[in-house]
């Protein structure tokens, strides 16, 4: 196991009042650094992807444990088809190697999954699988996995407001009417509770088109540990560095 020090940027400001806050209840985690953890062992960055797999299991399970309720990972953004196609071809092989794998057991621990992004342009099999976990867990009430497949922030917001721009069309709305809310429920996220805390491995700090619109308030925290090792532990303290935090979504505090 890993001893890498956590290290958590920028400052987290403590709360006021001597009282910790609650939650948080929806984390959502860039799982950067599978490459370079593989370089760093001379090994193909395949095998990185590979050993990031078993850390999203460790991760759902310590979200299960931790209480959270909700969990999304960025698993293929909408940018990621830049790679090299042998790449692409495997992340999508772990979609469906996941899919195939874990769908009954998170079932039967009643994880609800959803697997956020654009559907165009992905292969017939893949998506089945992702109609086949979705249908099968949509009734859970335990955690809620969103895996973002093919996600990308800016095209979330475009895709919702062509829909809204569609509904303009048909006369079914106006556009004196379109406000937040309403955008929020177009989206591909929509449902889903706002993250209270977005984590990102591997000491790159930047969101790279993750949750541009339901992270607008997210507190961000920026971790030392590449993907493949990360722990129970990691997100044990990031929720307790998140409990020091002052939250004041644009207002003047507690
Ligand atoms: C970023 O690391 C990681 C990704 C682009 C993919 C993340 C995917 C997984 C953890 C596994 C896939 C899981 C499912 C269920 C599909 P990077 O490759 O950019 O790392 P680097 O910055 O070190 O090169």
């Amino acid at each position: 196991m890993s001893q890498a020090p956590i290290s958590i940027q920028p400052g987290a400001a403590p709360a006021k009042g001597d009282g910790l806050r609650a939650g948080p209840e929806h984390v959502a985690i860039i799982m950067d650094g599978n490459g370079r953890w593989a370089k760093a062992r001379g090994q193909p960055r395949a095998m990185g992807h590979r050993a990031g797999v078993e850390a999203l299991r460790r991760a759902v399970e310590a979200c299960r444990d931790l209480g959270l309720s909700e969990l999304t990972v960025f698993s293929f953004s909408t940018e990621n088809w830049k790679r090299p196609p042998q790449e692409v071809e495997t992340l999508f092989d772990l979609l469906r190697m996941f899919v195939r794998s874990d769908l009954q057991r998170l079932h039967r621990q009643n994880v609800r999954i959803r697997i956020p992004g654009e559907r165009e342009g992905l292969a017939a099999d893949i998506l089945q699988l992702i109609e086949e976990a979705v249908a099968l867990t949509a009734s859970n009430s335990g955690l809620t996995l969103n895996i973002a497949f093919n996600y990308g922030g800016r095209a979330e917001i475009v895709a919702g407001a062509r829909r809204l721009a569609l509904a303009v069309r048909e006369g079914q709305l106006r556009p004196e009417d379109i406000d937040e809310s309403m955008l929020g429920a177009s989206l591909w996220t929509a449902g889903s509770r706002e993250p209270d805390l977005i984590l990102r491995t591997s000491g790159e700090q930047r969101l790279s088109n993750f949750l541009l619109w339901s992270g607008a308030y997210a507190e961000l925290m920026f971790l030392e540990v590449s993907w493949p090792d990360f722990e129970h532990r990691h997100l044990a303290e990031a929720i307790e560095a998140y409990r020091r935090r002052d939250r004041r979504f644009g207002g003047v505090g507690e």
